[in-house]
């Protein structure tokens, strides 16, 4: 009797800041006993590296010298931060620091049975044959209203107006680069959280991964 292995399941969740991506991926890991990645934060690691020994996010080499991690912990309060963020999304734009972090993140998603990243570029480049493609959106205004609840209830004083504009410079910058650029993959369903409680998009995601599924 020949027994066939279950295909591994890659889900790719990939969608622009605050579009509820984390959250419906951490989900998603959770409902199919799935390991997870958040790609974001290798890039906000090595920002942070970066700017801890005052390397210029403007130079491309030193933003690759800055791929060496060694110093920051996962756990590290400052990597979720807003100004990491923001470094972040400037040194993913040069292709030798994509390149330096492609191989971690293919190999994540290359583990036998499956896993899900979510991302900028997961669907695209890191796992173009990704059993399962979620592209997660929201209006920049319902993002960054999400964005200031979260930091406000955090303890950060923060203003509506401010995180608006953030969010909006970060997506055309995420979405202009030449390398890996934000972009839903042709084969990715949209899945718009604007009108979606967390639980209504979690449950959603959860559908429509079945659909594909089945
Ligand atoms: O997802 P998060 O907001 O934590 O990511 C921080 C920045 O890292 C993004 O604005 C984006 O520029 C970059 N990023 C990327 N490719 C990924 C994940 C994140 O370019 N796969």
């Amino acid at each position: 009797m020949t027994s066939i292995a279950p295909r591994p399941l890659v889900i790719a969740v990939d969608g622009p800041a605050a579009s509820g991506k984390g959250t419906i991926a951490r989900a998603l890991a959770a409902h199919y006993e799935l390991p997870h990645m958040d790609t974001g934060l290798l890039y906000r690691a090595v920002a942070l590296n970066l700017t801890r020994w005052g390397g210029d996010p403007g130079n491309e080499f030193e933003a690759l010298r800055a791929c060496d991690r060694a110093g920051v912990s996962p756990d590290d309060p400052d990597l979720r931060s807003e100004i990491v963020g923001e470094v972040a999304s400037r040194i993913s734009a040069y292709p030798s620091v994509r390149a330096a972090l492609l191989e971690r993140q293919q190999a994540f998603a290359a583990q036998p049975g499956g896993a899900v990243l979510d991302g900028r570029d997961v669907g695209t480049v890191i796992a173009p044959a990704a059993a399962v493609k979620l592209f997660v959106t929201a209006s920049p205004e319902i993002r960054a209203r999400r964005r200031t609840e979260e930091l406000l209830a955090s303890g950060r004083r923060v203003h509506f107006d401010d995180v608006l504009t953030d969010i909006r410079a970060r997506d055309r910058r995420d979405g202009g680069r030449d390398a890996a650029p934000l972009q839903r993959a042709e084969d990715a369903v949209l899945l718009d959280t604007g009108e979606m409680s967390r639980d209504e998009a979690i449950r959603a995601a959860i559908a429509l991964v079945e659909r594909k599924r089945g």
